[in-house]
């Protein structure tokens, strides 16, 4: 079993343990209701150093007020079981008063790469994320962090972040982790029905379709269009964004001319599903 720590004192101690013997550390953050994707960046974190670390938070500053931060999944025991079955040594569990004690008054926010995409659609989302993720940096001071390309935006928005700070960690992003029928690991999948789970694979086909369009050389403004439809069609709805942009800035682009990423936020029911692939240039 994992060695569990639910302050930011006992988490330093277990940290100073591995310091002293001579180990590095990875840094592996999450919302619990754990899955392969998950655990696929705790193997990645134990490639990268000697220990790997988990923390399980579900941070209400990165959740909208109609969002689902109260029936997000939490599955505690079940979460311990799978991170001893990966290799995580141990696991942060703070709880709200830890991570936000009254009185709590900072802020961080990236500018620019958070206006597009989920940002206009999740105001504060990024700054939630940004904030409790600079906290878990600082309180572990952990060698490498990975996170996983499944939250795409995300990624590059810890990167700016922990560049723009000066936080001296490496930070690792991590291939996304697919059912056998392309949809990506989420724990946001447990909520759709049957129905809806049958429909959800085409999010990914649809991109992959795109992309091979992309590289053939076809502009991406009629290709997202018909794109919308297809999804609309299918039953998805409403569609937030279908995007084509530079892998980098998250700037839109209109052909692959150079590293690109095409990224898809849409509704199927009450469940909010993402998904995003590369497209490399011609
Ligand atoms: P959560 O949604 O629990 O995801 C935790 C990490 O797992 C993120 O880095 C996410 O990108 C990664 N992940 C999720 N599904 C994946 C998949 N199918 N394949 C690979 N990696 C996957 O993202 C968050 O939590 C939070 O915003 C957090 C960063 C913990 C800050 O609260």
């Amino acid at each position: 079993q994992p060695a569990i720590a639910e302050t930011v004192a006992a988490l330093r101690a277990i940290v100073r343990g591995y310091r002293a013997a001579g180990e590095t550390v990875a840094l592996v953050p999450t919302m619990g209701a754990l899955h392969e994707g998950h655990l696929q960046l705790v193997r990645e974190g134990r490639k990268r150093a000697d220990r790997a670390i988990a923390t399980i938070f579900v941070n209400p500053t990165q959740f909208g007020p109609n969002e689902d931060f109260a029936r997000y999944p939490r599955d505690r025991d079940g979460d311990l079981a799978k991170l001893a079955s990966a290799g995580a040594s141990a696991v942060f569990l703070p709880t709200v008063e830890t991570m936000y004690p009254s009185g709590f008054a900072t802020t961080v926010s990236v500018a620019g790469l958070t206006e597009g995409l989920c940002g206009a659609y999740r105001p504060g989302h990024f700054a939630g994320v940004a904030t409790v993720v600079t906290k878990l940096l600082m309180q572990a001071l952990p060698d490498v962090a990975l996170f996983g390309e499944k939250d795409y935006q995300q990624l590059q928005v810890i990167k700016r972040f922990v560049r723009d700070l000066d936080i001296p960690v490496e930070i690792h992003g991590v291939p996304t982790i697919r059912e056998a029928d392309g949809l990506a690991l989420s724990s946001r999948n447990a909520y759709l029905t049957p129905a809806e789970r049958a429909v959800a694979p085409l999010l990914h086909a649809l991109l992959d379709e795109i992309a091979a369009k992309l590289q053939a050389g076809q502009d991406a403004a009629p290709l997202l269009e018909a794109g919308m439809g297809r999804l609309g069609e299918a039953g998805f709805g409403p569609v937030q964004y279908l995007a084509f942009v530079d892998a980098d800035t998250l700037e839109p682009m209109g052909r692959a001319d150079r590293p690109g990423r095409l990224l898809v936020a849409a509704y199927l029911g009450k469940t909010r599903l993402i998904d995003n692939i590369a497209v490399p240039p011609r």
